[in-house]
């Protein structure tokens, strides 16, 4: 009974799939009062549509998670309605830091970080994929591979956040003049890696302004 959830919390997260939030607003709307802060997660429902579709002068954030929360290791973005409090703004990042890093933007900057860390976890996984038929293609039993091509992410990503120094420093430190890695390297800048990535995240990023209308 959402009417009764509501009515009953004092934050609430708005979790619905993006199709059923009208349906689901229409629903607690006269129990929305601004006593209570709403947290929506859904990809591209402004916080000015949600703000519209609830009763006066709804408390409103719009967080933009990711998948890796299952894991503990999130990257999420919160962005402030109209009538948000800056502490309500605390709350939310509190909540999402449980589950990772959380950080706040403004609300203009949502599409990029849904190109970029909400859809990020599956640019990883198929990375991790194909490094990972890279390696049965080699000899490795594919358990194997995953595990390294898994860790090697991981431990990569680790490494960036830690070391405080630039992915391109850390990146020269592991490159031998005339190398393995530098050989390995070649053929990525070959593949145009760098602007197939780019690509990508624009892309993502068109599409979540596109469904946002
Ligand atoms: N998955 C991600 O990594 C991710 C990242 C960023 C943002 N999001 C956003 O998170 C939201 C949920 O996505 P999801 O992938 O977790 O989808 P999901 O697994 O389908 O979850 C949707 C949930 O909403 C419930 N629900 C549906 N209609 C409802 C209603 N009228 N009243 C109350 N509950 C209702 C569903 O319950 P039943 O299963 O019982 O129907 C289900 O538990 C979406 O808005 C999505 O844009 C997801």
């Amino acid at each position: 009974d959402n009417k009764k959830a509501v009515k009953d919390a004092d934050i609430i997260i708005l979790a619905v799939k993006p199709q059923n939030f009208p349906e689901t607003l229409k629903e607690i709307r006269l129990v929305a009062t601004p006593s209570k802060l709403f947290i929506s997660i859904a990809a591209g429902v402004t916080t000015d549509c949600i703000e519209k579709a609830l009763s006066k002068t709804p408390r409103v954030l719009r967080a933009m998670p990711n998948v890796a929360a299952l894991a503990g290791e999130g990257a999420a973005a919160v962005a402030r309605g109209h009538f948000a409090r800056k502490d309500d703004v605390q709350y939310a990042l509190a909540i999402l830091n449980a589950v990772g890093l959380a950080v706040e933007v403004d609300e203009k900057l949502m599409d990029a970080v849904t190109g970029l860390s909400g859809s990020g976890p599956a640019y990883c996984f198929l990375i991790i994929e194909a490094l990972t038929d890279a390696g049965v293609q080699l000899g490795l039993t594919r358990d194997l591979a995953e595990k390294l091509a898994a860790q090697t992410m991981l431990g990569s990503a680790r490494l960036c956040l830690t070391s405080k120094q630039h992915p391109a420093q850390l990146k020269n430190m592991v490159t031998s003049p005339g190398g393995t890695t530098a050989a390995g390297l070649k053929v990525l800048e070959e593949g145009k890696i760098r602007a197939t990535l780019m690509a990508a995240v624009e892309a993502a990023a068109k599409r979540a302004k596109e469904l946002a209308g």
